[in-house]
């Protein structure tokens, strides 16, 4: 193990240092990269009283950039939901009431919500401990309007961001969608962010003339990070720990991951790791070898969920597949048109691809990789 005390060359004579890079996680503060534009509009939305809409593909940034927006909010309080998961009526008001008491914080604070709420409703005990509470609903014809209601009694604006929110289509009691809306349009101190990552029915639910969100809120399709933007980030994050790395290599980190912020995160996270290890003597200088190596060891760790991606589609869905990561159109293909366009819509549900200015492009660029040595037989 390294450590600062076990001696080693990688460690001595300076205390073990913390990879900069994270991945998998939220990140806030210094972690986070760029969205400036993205965070002053969301601010500038809210603030008019917008609801707003967050879409984009699985990694992308949403729930940190929510984490962000809301560290920046100063003019109302904030709550987060996380429908991840969530497939009963009862689940998602347990989850919502739970999220909006804690948010809450202070016990006091909580007191005086619950007395001004309960007596209102039926079917929900609330139990105040001297720490924390307990919770436990049972919905019926009228307390999931008051659940949904419940900020409206608080006397400072409020705003919610409601994660993955396509999850609540999975509840099948009541068409939830319909009765959050009739309620929503009459909020005076409530604003809504909703956020989801099946892109196909968000835009279903929020872009659908003939379904209850059709123009309720802004849509913000959040996309790739700002290349100039990310190479300043990695080079400054090698720099605060005392390694040495091109900015030419930094740029060369986002052209692999294509802007992908988890990626670049992922990527630059592997190729600390590796300078990281160098020995003490030898300056701690990232080469272009060391990040073919990191590359590598990306592709190696994603193999198998590239498989199991792949073994799940069918012949067409991975011939059309293979054209576009060769940067050929799938119509080229000897195969009838409107199978490739059925291929095309498949994919682009199940988010493995989207439209893009000269086509389609595929999302996860490291997928692209391995589909691209595939096709060259490596
Ligand atoms: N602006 C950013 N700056 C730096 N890294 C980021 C940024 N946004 C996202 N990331 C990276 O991407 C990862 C995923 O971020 P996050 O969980 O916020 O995305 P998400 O879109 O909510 O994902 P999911 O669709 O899985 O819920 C983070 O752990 C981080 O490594
Ligand atoms: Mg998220």
């Amino acid at each position: 193990m390294h450590t600062a005390k076990s001696g080693c060359a990688n460690c001595e004579g300076e205390i073990m240092k913390r990879n900069p890079f994270k991945f998998g996680v939220v990140v806030d503060g210094d972690d986070f990269c760029d969205r400036g534009r993205e965070i002053e509009e969301l601010l500038s939305d809210i603030k008019s009283g917008i609801h707003v809409t967050i879409i984009s593909p699985r990694r992308y940034g949403k729930t940190s950039l929510i984490k962000n927006l809301f560290n920046r909010v100063d003019f109302a309080q904030t709550f987060y939901v996380d429908l991840m998961g969530i497939t009963t009526l009862e689940a998602f008001l347990s989850t919502y009431t739970t999220a909006i008491l804690t948010g809450l914080g202070k016990r006091k604070k909580v007191e005086t919500l619950v007395r001004k709420f309960l007596p209102k409703v039926d079917g929900i005990q609330i139990t105040l401990g001297t720490v924390g509470f307990s919770l436990r609903i049972a919905p019926t014809a009228n307390n999931v309007e008051e659940v949904l209601s419940i900020t409206e009694r608080l006397d400072k604006p409020v705003i919610i961001a409601l994660d993955e929110f396509q999850e609540i289509l999975n509840i099948q009691e009541t068409d939830l969608l319909a009765i959050l809306r009739k309620n929503a349009q009459f909020f005076k101190n409530t604003i809504l962010i909703f956020s989801g990552s099946k892109r196909h029915v968000m835009r279903d639910i929020f872009l659908n003339h003939e379904k209850p969100f059709y123009r309720f809120s802004k849509v913000l399709s959040l996309g790739l990070l700002d290349k100039g933007e990310a190479s300043n980030f990695i080079k400054r994050k090698f720099d605060e720990t005392g390694f040495d790395i091109p900015y030419e290599l930094c740029n060369k980190i986002c052209d692999i991951c294509s802007g992908h912020p988890f990626y670049i995160q992922y990527l630059a996270h592997i190729l600390w790791n590796t300078i990281s290890f160098k020995s003490n003597k030898l300056k701690k200088v990232c080469t272009h070898q060391d990040l073919e190596l990191a590359t590598e060891s990306i592709l190696i760790g994603e193999r198998a969920m590239f498989e199991l991606v792949w073994d799940s589609l069918t012949p067409i869905q991975r011939m059309v597949l293979k054209n576009l990561a060769v940067g050929k159109s799938a119509y080229e293909l000897k195969i009838s048109s409107r199978s490739v366009k059925r291929a095309l819509e498949n994919l682009e549900n199940l988010d493995i691809i989207e439209k893009c200015e000269r086509g389609y492009r595929i999302v996860d660029p490291f997928l692209k990789i391995w589909l691209v040595r595939m096709s060259a037989g490596r």
